[in-house]
Protein backbone atom coordinates (compact mmCIF):
# COMPACT_ATOMS: atom_id res chain seq x y z
CA UNK A 1 0.00 0.00 0.00
CA UNK A 2 1.62 3.41 -0.83
CA UNK A 3 2.41 6.04 1.39
CA UNK A 4 -0.23 8.83 1.91
CA UNK A 5 -0.59 12.11 3.28
CA UNK A 6 -1.48 13.42 5.62
CA UNK A 7 -2.74 16.51 7.39
CA UNK A 8 -0.13 18.54 9.08
CA UNK A 9 -2.46 19.96 12.38
CA UNK A 10 -5.59 19.66 13.35
CA UNK A 11 -6.14 23.27 13.02
CA UNK A 12 -5.27 22.83 9.32
CA UNK A 13 -7.60 20.34 8.45
CA UNK A 14 -10.37 22.21 10.09
CA UNK A 15 -9.30 25.31 8.36
CA UNK A 16 -9.02 23.21 5.00
CA UNK A 17 -12.25 21.68 5.81
CA UNK A 18 -13.96 24.80 6.11
CA UNK A 19 -11.92 26.19 2.94
CA UNK A 20 -13.51 23.78 1.14
CA UNK A 21 -17.15 24.61 2.32
CA UNK A 22 -16.71 28.30 1.86
CA UNK A 23 -17.04 29.55 -1.90
CA UNK A 24 -18.56 31.55 -4.06
CA UNK A 25 -21.71 30.00 -3.19
CA UNK A 26 -21.53 31.17 0.61
CA UNK A 27 -21.28 34.50 -0.63
CA UNK A 28 -23.15 34.60 -4.05
CA UNK A 29 -25.23 31.67 -4.35
CA UNK A 30 -26.56 31.86 -0.92
CA UNK A 31 -27.92 35.53 -1.28
CA UNK A 32 -29.08 35.24 -4.68
CA UNK A 33 -31.18 31.97 -3.28
CA UNK A 34 -32.60 33.47 -0.59
CA UNK A 35 -33.82 36.35 -2.18
CA UNK A 36 -35.61 34.64 -5.00
CA UNK A 37 -37.31 32.07 -2.55
CA UNK A 38 -39.02 34.82 -0.37
CA UNK A 39 -36.15 35.53 1.95
CA UNK A 40 -36.72 34.71 5.53
CA UNK A 41 -39.42 31.87 4.30
CA UNK A 42 -36.01 30.17 2.80
CA UNK A 43 -34.06 30.11 6.44
CA UNK A 44 -36.39 27.47 7.57
CA UNK A 45 -36.12 25.14 4.92
CA UNK A 46 -32.59 25.74 4.87
CA UNK A 47 -32.33 25.38 8.93
CA UNK A 48 -34.05 22.07 8.63
CA UNK A 49 -32.49 20.89 5.80
CA UNK A 50 -28.99 21.18 7.64
CA UNK A 51 -29.83 19.35 10.12
CA UNK A 52 -31.51 16.09 9.30
CA UNK A 53 -29.01 16.12 6.00
CA UNK A 54 -26.45 18.17 5.76
CA UNK A 55 -24.84 17.49 8.93
CA UNK A 56 -25.61 13.47 9.43
CA UNK A 57 -24.19 13.64 5.79
CA UNK A 58 -20.86 15.36 6.72
CA UNK A 59 -20.07 12.82 9.22
CA UNK A 60 -21.19 10.27 6.70
CA UNK A 61 -18.81 11.81 4.50
CA UNK A 62 -15.53 12.14 6.88
CA UNK A 63 -16.19 8.95 7.81
CA UNK A 64 -16.35 7.00 4.64
CA UNK A 65 -13.03 9.20 3.67
CA UNK A 66 -11.70 8.49 6.95
CA UNK A 67 -12.65 4.52 6.32
CA UNK A 68 -11.03 4.45 2.67
CA UNK A 69 -8.01 6.81 3.56
CA UNK A 70 -6.58 4.35 6.17
CA UNK A 71 -7.40 1.64 3.57
CA UNK A 72 -5.25 3.08 0.55
CA UNK A 73 -8.01 4.81 -1.15
CA UNK A 74 -9.18 8.72 -0.99
CA UNK A 75 -12.25 8.31 -3.66
CA UNK A 76 -15.76 6.53 -4.02
CA UNK A 77 -15.43 4.15 -7.17
CA UNK A 78 -12.55 2.16 -4.96
CA UNK A 79 -14.50 3.00 -1.45
CA UNK A 80 -17.44 2.32 -2.32
CA UNK A 81 -16.32 -1.38 -3.51
CA UNK A 82 -14.39 -1.94 -0.34
CA UNK A 83 -17.66 -1.25 1.41
CA UNK A 84 -19.87 -3.15 -0.87
CA UNK A 85 -19.22 -5.99 -2.89
CA UNK A 86 -21.53 -5.50 -5.27
CA UNK A 87 -19.83 -5.13 -9.27
CA UNK A 88 -21.59 -1.62 -9.17
CA UNK A 89 -20.96 -0.17 -6.36
CA UNK A 90 -17.56 1.12 -7.97
CA UNK A 91 -19.53 2.47 -10.79
CA UNK A 92 -21.87 4.61 -8.27
CA UNK A 93 -18.56 5.81 -6.94
CA UNK A 94 -17.70 7.38 -10.28
CA UNK A 95 -20.19 10.08 -9.34
CA UNK A 96 -17.27 11.08 -6.62
CA UNK A 97 -15.12 12.49 -9.64
CA UNK A 98 -17.47 13.30 -12.28
CA UNK A 99 -19.51 15.79 -9.84
CA UNK A 100 -16.71 17.68 -8.18
CA UNK A 101 -14.60 17.59 -12.29
CA UNK A 102 -17.51 18.74 -13.74
CA UNK A 103 -17.90 21.55 -11.50
CA UNK A 104 -14.39 22.56 -11.13
CA UNK A 105 -14.63 22.99 -14.92
CA UNK A 106 -17.05 26.23 -14.76
CA UNK A 107 -15.90 26.88 -10.82
CA UNK A 108 -12.48 28.07 -11.72
CA UNK A 109 -13.51 30.52 -14.46
CA UNK A 110 -16.10 32.39 -12.58
CA UNK A 111 -13.08 32.24 -9.90
CA UNK A 112 -10.99 33.95 -12.28
CA UNK A 113 -13.59 36.99 -12.52
CA UNK A 114 -13.16 37.52 -9.17
CA UNK A 115 -9.64 37.76 -9.09
CA UNK A 116 -9.97 40.06 -12.74
CA UNK A 117 -12.19 42.06 -10.64
CA UNK A 118 -10.28 42.44 -7.11
CA UNK A 119 -6.73 43.84 -9.83
CA UNK A 120 -9.25 45.94 -11.66
CA UNK A 121 -10.78 47.25 -8.89
CA UNK A 122 -7.72 48.20 -6.82
CA UNK A 123 -6.53 49.96 -9.87
CA UNK A 124 -9.71 52.04 -10.71
CA UNK A 125 -10.43 50.51 -13.87
CA UNK A 126 -13.85 49.35 -12.84
CA UNK A 127 -16.47 52.17 -14.56
CA UNK A 128 -17.56 54.90 -12.13
CA UNK A 129 -20.58 56.94 -12.46
CA UNK A 130 -22.61 58.90 -10.20
CA UNK A 131 -25.81 57.23 -8.30
CA UNK A 132 -28.72 57.90 -10.50
CA UNK A 133 -32.23 57.45 -8.38
CA UNK A 134 -33.09 55.13 -11.28
CA UNK A 135 -31.46 51.52 -10.16
CA UNK A 136 -31.60 50.51 -14.17
CA UNK A 137 -29.36 53.60 -15.70
CA UNK A 138 -27.39 53.51 -12.69
CA UNK A 139 -26.59 49.79 -13.33
CA UNK A 140 -26.52 49.82 -17.24
CA UNK A 141 -22.61 50.48 -17.30
CA UNK A 142 -21.48 47.87 -14.53
CA UNK A 143 -23.49 45.47 -16.70
CA UNK A 144 -22.14 46.14 -20.23
CA UNK A 145 -18.85 46.02 -18.24
CA UNK A 146 -19.25 42.74 -17.48
CA UNK A 147 -20.37 41.67 -20.94
CA UNK A 148 -17.39 42.99 -22.27
CA UNK A 149 -15.33 40.94 -20.06
CA UNK A 150 -16.85 37.99 -20.53
CA UNK A 151 -17.96 38.28 -23.73
CA UNK A 152 -21.49 36.36 -22.79
CA UNK A 153 -24.37 37.96 -25.03
CA UNK A 154 -27.00 37.05 -27.09
CA UNK A 155 -25.26 34.48 -29.48
CA UNK A 156 -24.49 30.44 -29.25
CA UNK A 157 -20.96 31.69 -28.48
CA UNK A 158 -19.60 34.03 -25.84
CA UNK A 159 -16.39 36.14 -26.68
CA UNK A 160 -14.33 36.61 -23.56
CA UNK A 161 -11.84 40.11 -23.60
CA UNK A 162 -8.30 38.98 -23.80
CA UNK A 163 -8.31 40.08 -19.91
CA UNK A 164 -11.02 37.55 -18.75
CA UNK A 165 -8.86 34.60 -20.49
CA UNK A 166 -5.77 35.89 -18.86
CA UNK A 167 -7.04 35.84 -15.34
CA UNK A 168 -8.18 32.58 -16.17
CA UNK A 169 -5.08 31.58 -16.97
CA UNK A 170 -3.18 33.04 -13.89
CA UNK A 171 -6.12 31.43 -11.71
CA UNK A 172 -5.19 28.19 -13.40
CA UNK A 173 -1.36 28.30 -12.53
CA UNK A 174 -2.25 29.32 -8.87
CA UNK A 175 -4.35 26.48 -8.64
CA UNK A 176 -1.90 23.73 -10.19
CA UNK A 177 1.18 25.68 -8.06
CA UNK A 178 -1.53 25.02 -4.97
CA UNK A 179 -2.40 21.45 -6.08
CA UNK A 180 1.25 20.36 -6.75
CA UNK A 181 2.46 21.25 -3.19
CA UNK A 182 0.21 18.82 -1.77
CA UNK A 183 -1.90 18.29 0.88
CA UNK A 184 -0.52 19.63 3.63
CA UNK A 185 2.72 21.61 1.86
CA UNK A 186 -0.15 23.00 -0.31
CA UNK A 187 -3.49 22.94 0.20
CA UNK A 188 -3.11 23.12 4.48
CA UNK A 189 -0.77 25.98 3.90
CA UNK A 190 -2.80 27.91 1.83
CA UNK A 191 -6.08 27.53 3.89
CA UNK A 192 -3.83 28.70 7.15
CA UNK A 193 -3.36 32.07 5.38
CA UNK A 194 -6.51 32.22 3.31
CA UNK A 195 -9.09 31.49 5.66
CA UNK A 196 -8.43 33.84 8.50
CA UNK A 197 -7.86 36.57 5.92
CA UNK A 198 -11.33 35.46 4.27
CA UNK A 199 -13.25 35.91 7.78
CA UNK A 200 -11.37 39.62 8.37
CA UNK A 201 -11.92 40.97 5.12
CA UNK A 202 -15.50 39.67 5.30
CA UNK A 203 -15.68 41.44 8.48
CA UNK A 204 -14.68 44.43 7.63
CA UNK A 205 -17.31 44.33 4.40
CA UNK A 206 -20.18 43.81 6.92
CA UNK A 207 -19.80 46.25 9.25
CA UNK A 208 -19.09 49.14 6.29
CA UNK A 209 -22.62 47.68 4.99
CA UNK A 210 -24.45 47.48 7.56
CA UNK A 211 -23.74 51.20 8.46
CA UNK A 212 -24.89 52.69 4.52
CA UNK A 213 -27.99 54.76 4.68
CA UNK A 214 -28.82 55.95 1.34
CA UNK A 215 -31.92 58.46 0.17
CA UNK A 216 -33.68 54.77 -1.16
CA UNK A 217 -33.16 52.64 1.86
CA UNK A 218 -30.59 51.23 4.33
CA UNK A 219 -28.91 48.29 5.14
CA UNK A 220 -30.73 46.95 8.05
CA UNK A 221 -34.37 46.88 5.85
CA UNK A 222 -32.42 44.40 3.44
CA UNK A 223 -31.82 42.23 6.42
CA UNK A 224 -35.50 42.73 7.78
CA UNK A 225 -35.87 41.10 4.29
CA UNK A 226 -34.08 38.17 4.39
CA UNK A 227 -34.47 37.43 8.27
CA UNK A 228 -38.87 38.40 8.54
CA UNK A 229 -40.02 34.77 8.08
CA UNK A 230 -43.00 34.39 5.63
CA UNK A 231 -44.89 31.16 7.06
CA UNK A 232 -47.06 31.06 4.23
CA UNK A 233 -45.11 29.94 1.30
CA UNK A 234 -43.40 27.08 3.33
CA UNK A 235 -45.97 25.06 1.54
CA UNK A 236 -43.84 25.46 -1.85
CA UNK A 237 -41.81 22.79 -2.68
CA UNK A 238 -39.54 24.69 -4.77
CA UNK A 239 -38.44 26.72 -1.89
CA UNK A 240 -37.54 23.39 -0.18
CA UNK A 241 -35.64 22.32 -3.21
CA UNK A 242 -33.80 25.32 -3.42
CA UNK A 243 -32.96 24.95 0.41
CA UNK A 244 -31.70 21.55 0.58
CA UNK A 245 -29.79 22.04 -3.02
CA UNK A 246 -28.28 25.37 -1.21
CA UNK A 247 -27.05 23.47 1.76
CA UNK A 248 -25.36 20.43 -0.65
CA UNK A 249 -23.56 23.34 -2.82
CA UNK A 250 -22.17 25.83 0.28
CA UNK A 251 -20.83 22.37 2.36
CA UNK A 252 -19.55 20.50 -0.84
CA UNK A 253 -21.90 17.27 0.09
CA UNK A 254 -22.33 15.34 -2.44
CA UNK A 255 -18.85 16.45 -4.35
CA UNK A 256 -16.70 13.72 -3.45
CA UNK A 257 -14.37 16.47 -2.32
CA UNK A 258 -15.21 16.08 1.51
CA UNK A 259 -14.38 12.38 1.37
CA UNK A 260 -11.32 12.70 -0.50
CA UNK A 261 -9.80 15.56 1.99
CA UNK A 262 -11.01 13.37 5.06
CA UNK A 263 -9.46 10.06 3.99
CA UNK A 264 -5.66 12.23 4.76
CA UNK A 265 -6.88 11.56 7.95
CA UNK A 266 -5.06 8.89 10.14
CA UNK A 267 -7.38 5.77 11.86
CA UNK A 268 -8.27 7.53 15.09
CA UNK A 269 -8.32 10.91 14.57
CA UNK A 270 -11.36 12.83 15.53
CA UNK A 271 -13.96 13.43 12.93
CA UNK A 272 -17.19 14.40 15.26
CA UNK A 273 -16.64 17.46 16.44
CA UNK A 274 -14.16 18.80 13.41
CA UNK A 275 -16.82 18.10 10.94
CA UNK A 276 -18.84 19.94 13.51
CA UNK A 277 -16.58 22.67 13.43
CA UNK A 278 -15.88 22.74 9.67
CA UNK A 279 -19.36 23.12 8.79
CA UNK A 280 -20.31 25.85 11.37
CA UNK A 281 -17.45 27.57 10.10
CA UNK A 282 -18.71 27.38 6.61
CA UNK A 283 -22.63 28.42 7.84
CA UNK A 284 -21.02 31.20 9.63
CA UNK A 285 -19.62 32.37 6.54
CA UNK A 286 -22.98 31.66 4.47
CA UNK A 287 -25.53 33.09 7.18
CA UNK A 288 -24.24 35.39 9.17
CA UNK A 289 -21.28 37.28 6.77
CA UNK A 290 -22.74 36.18 3.22
CA UNK A 291 -25.89 37.24 4.45
CA UNK A 292 -24.86 40.83 5.43
CA UNK A 293 -23.27 41.99 2.44
CA UNK A 294 -24.62 41.56 -1.17
CA UNK A 295 -28.44 42.02 -0.46
CA UNK A 296 -28.64 44.51 2.62
CA UNK A 297 -25.80 46.38 0.38
CA UNK A 298 -28.34 46.83 -2.43
CA UNK A 299 -31.29 47.06 -0.43
CA UNK A 300 -29.23 50.56 1.55
CA UNK A 301 -28.77 51.58 -2.65
CA UNK A 302 -31.72 50.64 -4.37
CA UNK A 303 -34.34 49.58 -2.06
CA UNK A 304 -35.51 46.20 -0.72
CA UNK A 305 -37.86 45.77 -4.04
CA UNK A 306 -35.04 46.73 -6.47
CA UNK A 307 -32.76 44.57 -4.54
CA UNK A 308 -34.99 41.80 -4.75
CA UNK A 309 -35.04 41.97 -8.43
CA UNK A 310 -31.46 42.34 -8.65
CA UNK A 311 -30.76 39.18 -6.64
CA UNK A 312 -33.19 37.28 -9.01
CA UNK A 313 -31.66 38.33 -12.27
CA UNK A 314 -28.83 36.13 -10.53
CA UNK A 315 -25.55 35.69 -8.51
CA UNK A 316 -23.45 37.52 -11.16
CA UNK A 317 -25.62 40.30 -11.54
CA UNK A 318 -25.28 40.91 -7.89
CA UNK A 319 -21.62 40.35 -7.52
CA UNK A 320 -20.19 41.63 -10.31
CA UNK A 321 -22.76 44.32 -11.59
CA UNK A 322 -24.98 45.98 -8.31
CA UNK A 323 -22.17 45.33 -5.59
CA UNK A 324 -19.30 47.45 -7.77
CA UNK A 325 -22.16 50.08 -8.92
CA UNK A 326 -22.63 50.81 -4.83
CA UNK A 327 -18.77 50.45 -4.22
CA UNK A 328 -18.21 53.32 -6.82
CA UNK A 329 -20.13 55.74 -4.83
CA UNK A 330 -18.59 55.61 -1.15
CA UNK A 331 -15.72 56.68 -0.04
CA UNK A 332 -12.81 54.62 -0.51
CA UNK A 333 -14.96 52.24 -3.04
CA UNK A 334 -11.67 51.35 -5.05
CA UNK A 335 -10.48 49.29 -1.62
CA UNK A 336 -13.85 48.06 -0.63
CA UNK A 337 -14.42 46.42 -3.96
CA UNK A 338 -10.94 44.82 -4.10
CA UNK A 339 -11.82 43.69 -0.38
CA UNK A 340 -14.83 42.32 -1.73
CA UNK A 341 -13.51 40.27 -5.42
CA UNK A 342 -10.33 39.16 -3.15
CA UNK A 343 -13.01 37.88 -0.80
CA UNK A 344 -14.06 35.80 -3.25
CA UNK A 345 -11.07 34.67 -4.81
CA UNK A 346 -9.97 33.65 -1.94
CA UNK A 347 -13.27 31.68 -0.99
CA UNK A 348 -13.14 30.06 -4.23
CA UNK A 349 -9.53 28.88 -4.64
CA UNK A 350 -9.98 26.82 -1.64
CA UNK A 351 -13.13 25.43 -2.77
CA UNK A 352 -11.45 25.07 -6.35
CA UNK A 353 -8.46 22.86 -4.54
CA UNK A 354 -10.39 20.74 -2.96
CA UNK A 355 -13.12 20.11 -5.98
CA UNK A 356 -10.08 19.28 -8.42
CA UNK A 357 -8.59 17.31 -5.58
CA UNK A 358 -10.34 14.02 -5.69
CA UNK A 359 -9.16 13.39 -9.22
CA UNK A 360 -6.06 13.97 -8.51
CA UNK A 361 -6.04 11.69 -5.64
CA UNK A 362 -7.96 9.06 -7.83
CA UNK A 363 -4.98 9.12 -10.56
CA UNK A 364 -2.39 8.48 -7.61
CA UNK A 365 -4.00 5.91 -5.14
CA UNK A 366 -5.16 3.84 -7.95
CA UNK A 367 -2.56 4.19 -11.06
CA UNK A 368 0.07 5.31 -8.61
CA UNK A 369 1.05 8.03 -10.45
CA UNK A 370 3.42 10.66 -8.76
CA UNK A 371 1.56 13.85 -7.30
CA UNK A 372 2.86 16.33 -10.46
CA UNK A 373 1.61 13.86 -12.93
CA UNK A 374 -1.53 13.56 -11.20
CA UNK A 375 -1.85 17.22 -10.84
CA UNK A 376 -0.50 18.20 -14.42
CA UNK A 377 -2.85 15.44 -16.30
CA UNK A 378 -6.17 16.22 -13.95
CA UNK A 379 -5.40 20.08 -14.67
CA UNK A 380 -4.61 19.48 -18.41
CA UNK A 381 -8.26 17.84 -18.84
CA UNK A 382 -10.08 20.56 -16.68
CA UNK A 383 -8.30 23.25 -18.38
CA UNK A 384 -9.21 21.78 -21.72
CA UNK A 385 -13.09 20.77 -20.72
CA UNK A 386 -13.08 24.41 -19.09
CA UNK A 387 -13.54 26.06 -22.59
CA UNK A 388 -16.76 24.40 -23.15
CA UNK A 389 -17.93 27.14 -19.68
CA UNK A 390 -15.92 30.35 -22.23
CA UNK A 391 -17.14 30.10 -25.00
CA UNK A 392 -20.24 27.97 -25.72
CA UNK A 393 -23.15 29.55 -24.46
CA UNK A 394 -25.38 28.17 -21.64
CA UNK A 395 -22.44 25.55 -21.72
CA UNK A 396 -22.00 26.80 -17.74
CA UNK A 397 -25.10 26.66 -16.62
CA UNK A 398 -25.90 22.79 -18.04
CA UNK A 399 -23.07 22.13 -16.11
CA UNK A 400 -24.03 23.81 -12.89
CA UNK A 401 -27.41 22.05 -13.54
CA UNK A 402 -26.56 18.82 -13.85
CA UNK A 403 -23.33 18.36 -11.52
CA UNK A 404 -24.06 21.44 -9.10
CA UNK A 405 -27.76 20.55 -8.59
CA UNK A 406 -29.14 16.96 -9.45
CA UNK A 407 -25.88 14.77 -9.31
CA UNK A 408 -24.81 15.90 -5.65
CA UNK A 409 -28.24 14.62 -4.43
CA UNK A 410 -28.14 11.44 -5.84
CA UNK A 411 -24.54 10.76 -5.13
CA UNK A 412 -25.32 11.78 -1.71
CA UNK A 413 -28.12 9.23 -1.86
CA UNK A 414 -25.79 6.69 -2.88
CA UNK A 415 -23.30 7.26 0.44
CA UNK A 416 -25.73 6.99 2.36
CA UNK A 417 -27.61 4.33 1.12
CA UNK A 418 -23.77 2.07 0.87
CA UNK A 419 -23.00 3.22 3.95
CA UNK A 420 -25.71 2.43 6.41
CA UNK A 421 -27.48 -0.20 4.69
CA UNK A 422 -25.17 -2.13 2.21
CA UNK A 423 -22.27 -1.82 4.41
CA UNK A 424 -23.31 -2.55 7.84
CA UNK A 425 -25.46 0.05 10.05
CA UNK A 426 -23.79 -0.75 13.33
CA UNK A 427 -19.92 -0.89 11.75
CA UNK A 428 -20.38 2.86 10.35
CA UNK A 429 -21.62 4.07 13.10
CA UNK A 430 -18.80 3.18 15.09
CA UNK A 431 -16.64 3.86 12.06
CA UNK A 432 -18.10 7.47 12.96
CA UNK A 433 -17.79 7.78 16.64
CA UNK A 434 -13.88 6.37 16.69
CA UNK A 435 -11.46 8.55 18.08
CA UNK A 436 -14.33 11.48 18.42
CA UNK A 437 -14.27 13.74 20.87
CA UNK A 438 -17.65 14.24 21.07
CA UNK A 439 -20.18 10.97 21.20
CA UNK A 440 -23.01 11.40 18.88
CA UNK A 441 -26.35 11.09 20.08
CA UNK A 442 -28.12 7.99 19.23
CA UNK A 443 -30.82 9.76 17.47
CA UNK A 444 -28.35 10.64 14.58
CA UNK A 445 -28.29 6.90 14.18
CA UNK A 446 -31.89 6.84 12.88
CA UNK A 447 -31.91 9.82 11.06
CA UNK A 448 -28.52 8.69 8.99
CA UNK A 449 -30.03 5.44 8.33
CA UNK A 450 -34.00 6.51 8.10
CA UNK A 451 -34.73 10.35 7.51
CA UNK A 452 -31.55 11.10 5.49
CA UNK A 453 -31.89 8.66 2.62
CA UNK A 454 -35.69 9.22 2.50
CA UNK A 455 -35.54 13.20 2.57
CA UNK A 456 -33.04 12.34 -0.38
CA UNK A 457 -35.49 10.32 -2.31
CA UNK A 458 -37.87 12.41 -1.85
CA UNK A 459 -35.84 15.15 -3.19
CA UNK A 460 -35.10 13.38 -6.23
CA UNK A 461 -38.10 12.49 -7.16
CA UNK A 462 -39.55 15.91 -6.57
CA UNK A 463 -36.96 17.68 -8.69
CA UNK A 464 -37.55 14.94 -11.45
CA UNK A 465 -41.24 16.20 -11.77
CA UNK A 466 -41.45 19.77 -10.90
CA UNK A 467 -38.39 20.81 -12.82
CA UNK A 468 -36.53 18.62 -15.21
CA UNK A 469 -39.48 18.24 -17.79
CA UNK A 470 -39.54 22.14 -18.02
CA UNK A 471 -35.81 22.13 -18.16
CA UNK A 472 -35.55 19.78 -20.64
CA UNK A 473 -38.16 21.80 -23.02
CA UNK A 474 -36.41 24.60 -22.76
CA UNK A 475 -32.92 23.65 -24.26
CA UNK A 476 -31.49 24.86 -26.66
CA UNK A 477 -28.78 23.16 -29.13
CA UNK A 478 -25.67 24.33 -27.19
CA UNK A 479 -27.54 22.81 -24.21
CA UNK A 480 -27.49 19.41 -26.23
CA UNK A 481 -23.67 20.06 -27.12
CA UNK A 482 -23.17 20.22 -23.24
CA UNK A 483 -24.36 17.42 -22.48
CA UNK A 484 -22.61 15.35 -24.82
CA UNK A 485 -19.40 16.96 -23.20
CA UNK A 486 -20.97 15.47 -20.32
CA UNK A 487 -21.79 11.89 -20.74
CA UNK A 488 -18.07 12.35 -23.10
CA UNK A 489 -16.52 12.69 -19.28
CA UNK A 490 -18.35 10.42 -17.34
CA UNK A 491 -17.79 7.71 -20.11
CA UNK A 492 -14.05 8.67 -19.03
CA UNK A 493 -14.92 7.67 -15.62
CA UNK A 494 -16.29 4.77 -16.26
CA UNK A 495 -13.30 3.56 -18.31
CA UNK A 496 -10.91 4.16 -15.95
CA UNK A 497 -12.64 2.52 -13.17
CA UNK A 498 -13.05 -0.52 -15.53
CA UNK A 499 -9.57 -0.74 -16.78
CA UNK A 500 -8.29 -0.29 -13.48
CA UNK A 501 -10.34 -2.93 -11.91
CA UNK A 502 -9.41 -5.11 -14.43
CA UNK A 503 -5.37 -4.59 -13.61
CA UNK A 504 -6.36 -4.80 -10.33
CA UNK A 505 -8.11 -8.25 -10.69
CA UNK A 506 -4.87 -9.43 -12.73
CA UNK A 507 -2.75 -8.64 -9.98
CA UNK A 508 -4.75 -10.53 -7.35
N1 LIG B 1 -18.87 24.59 -1.27
C1 LIG B 1 -18.33 25.35 -2.31
C2 LIG B 1 -19.00 26.66 -2.41
O1 LIG B 1 -19.79 27.03 -1.59
C3 LIG B 1 -18.35 24.58 -3.59
O2 LIG B 1 -18.75 27.38 -3.30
Amino acid sequence: MPNREHWGTRIGLILAMAGNAVGLGNFLRFPTQAAQNGGGVFMIPYMISLVLIAIPLMWVEWAIGRYGGIRGHGTTPAIFRLLWSHPVAKYLGVLGLFVPFVVSCYYVYIESWTLGYAVMSLLGMLPKVPASTDPHTYLAPFKEFLNAYTGMGEGDFYRPSLKAYFFFLVTMGLNVFVLIKGISGGIEKLAKVAMPLLFLFAVVLMIRVITLETPMGSAVAGLNFLWEPKWAELTNPKVWLAAAGQVFFTLSLGFGAIITYASYLKRNDDLTLSALTASSLNELAEVVLGGSIAIPAAAAFFGVAAAQTIAASGAFNLAFVSLPAIFANIPLGQFFGFLWFILLFFAGLTSSVAITQPVIAFLEDEFRLDRRTAVLATMFVLFSVAHVAVFLAGALDEMDFWAGTFFVVVFALCEVLIFFWAFNPTQAWAEINRGGYIKLPRVFFFIMRYVTPLFLLLITGWWMVTILPGYLAESRWTSWVAREVLVAIMALFCFLVYFQDKRRRKRK
